[in-house]
């Protein structure tokens, strides 16, 4: 698998250029089937992971995922190897109640706690990149970007990010933040089809996004880039979000493209986000080694320039 670097300028990181979703790990995947899951991802040249010190809680228990990848680093010895990004801000405050009124936010005392529970929770020293998992308005931005940038100051962890925050936020907490350490990198909802956006829903990557990005040498992730199988399994609805007339054109081309090259509709979609002028860096769930197969076949697929003229210009952005 190729790999890529991410940096701030302060420290760099080495990573595949896919990262593996872990959300469902321990919970809905068993401990199990994610061991094997990883060990394929580690042995097809993989060394990045995503987690959240949330993850696990809507059955009852944050940072179920956290701490299968910190079992599953110590029981391998490859602790050392791997890249693992977690979040901070959206874990509840009240075990067993998931509410999002409950969410912890942005003080800068929680951000310093959960940090020390997900090092603990995975079995490290350092966290390789830390997001701020969502855009707490509640508490001042100067408290969060200070505290964030003084667990990077002392080592606790490597890279910043910023994930279902609106761009200004971000800009805005970068320009606080001056010449400490800020956001590098962030993590928002994409794939091929465009969404629609409701009034006060900022987790999409926009044109808007992209450009900033360029421009602050920032590094794009895209969650849920498989709609959650909807692509490819046909007792998968497309989410209300996705479900607009311009969606037919774009999966006509998509399909279309798949038949060309004998892929899936999955693989085409990530190839897609891996060729774009600045990739974005997918970060795929899978629930089975197979499905695990599939996705890393996408990183051998290569798309030519009528393959993306055809996806580019298929629908309307809206
Ligand atoms: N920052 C955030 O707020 C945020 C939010 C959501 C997710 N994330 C991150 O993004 C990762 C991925 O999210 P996601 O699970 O929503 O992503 P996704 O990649 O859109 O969907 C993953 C699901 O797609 C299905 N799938 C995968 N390969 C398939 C195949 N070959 N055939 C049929 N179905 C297939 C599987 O569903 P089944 O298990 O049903 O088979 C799998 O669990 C998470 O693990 C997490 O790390 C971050």
């Amino acid at each position: 698998m190729r790999t890529r670097t991410l940096s701030d300028g302060r420290v760099s990181l080495r990573v595949s250029e896919l990262c593996l979703g872990t959300m469902y790990f321990g919970y809905r995947t068993p401990e199990a089937v994610a061991f094997d899951i990883l060990d394929r991802f580690l042995d097809a040249g993989g060394n990045f992971l995503d987690t959240a010190n949330c993850y696990g809680q809507w059955h009852g228990d944050a940072g179920e995922s956290e701490r299968v990848l910190g079992r599953w680093m110590k029981s391998r010895g490859v602790a050392g190897q791997m890249v693992v990004a977690t979040k901070v801000g959206a874990r509840t405050t009240v075990a067993g109640n998931p509410d999002a009124r409950l969410w912890q936010g942005f003080g800068s005392r929680a951000i310093l706690a959960d940090a020390d529970l997900s090092r603990r929770n995975l079995g490290v020293d350092r966290l390789d990149l830390y997001y701020a998992h969502i855009d707490d308005r509640d508490t001042l931005l100067e408290e969060t970007v200070n505290a964030f940038a003084g667990l990077a100051e002392r080592g606790t962890v490597g890279l910043l990010g910023a994930s279902n925050t609106a761009t200004w936020r971000i800009e805005r907490a970068r320009g606080l933040a001056q010449r400490r350490p800020s956001y590098s990198c962030v993590q928002q909802r994409y794939t091929y089809l465009p969404a629609l956006q409701g009034p006060g829903e900022f987790d999409m990557i926009s044109e808007e996004l992209k450009d900033y990005a360029a421009a602050e040498n920032l590094t794009l992730f895209a969650y849920s880039p498989l709609l959650g199988g909807a692509y490819c399994d046909p007792d998968k609805p497309l989410p209300a979000a996705y479900d607009h007339p311009t969606a037919q054109a774009r999966l006509a081309a998509l399909y279309e493209v798949a038949a060309q090259l004998d892929a899936s509709a999955n693989q085409v979609v990530l190839a897609w986000l891996l060729h774009e002028d600045r990739p974005v860096i997918p970060i795929p769930g899978v629930s089975s080694v197979a499905q695990l197969e599939e996705t890393l076949a996408a990183t051998e697929l290569k798309l030519d320039d009528s393959q993306l003229a055809r996806l580019a210009g298929a629908g309307v952005q809206c």
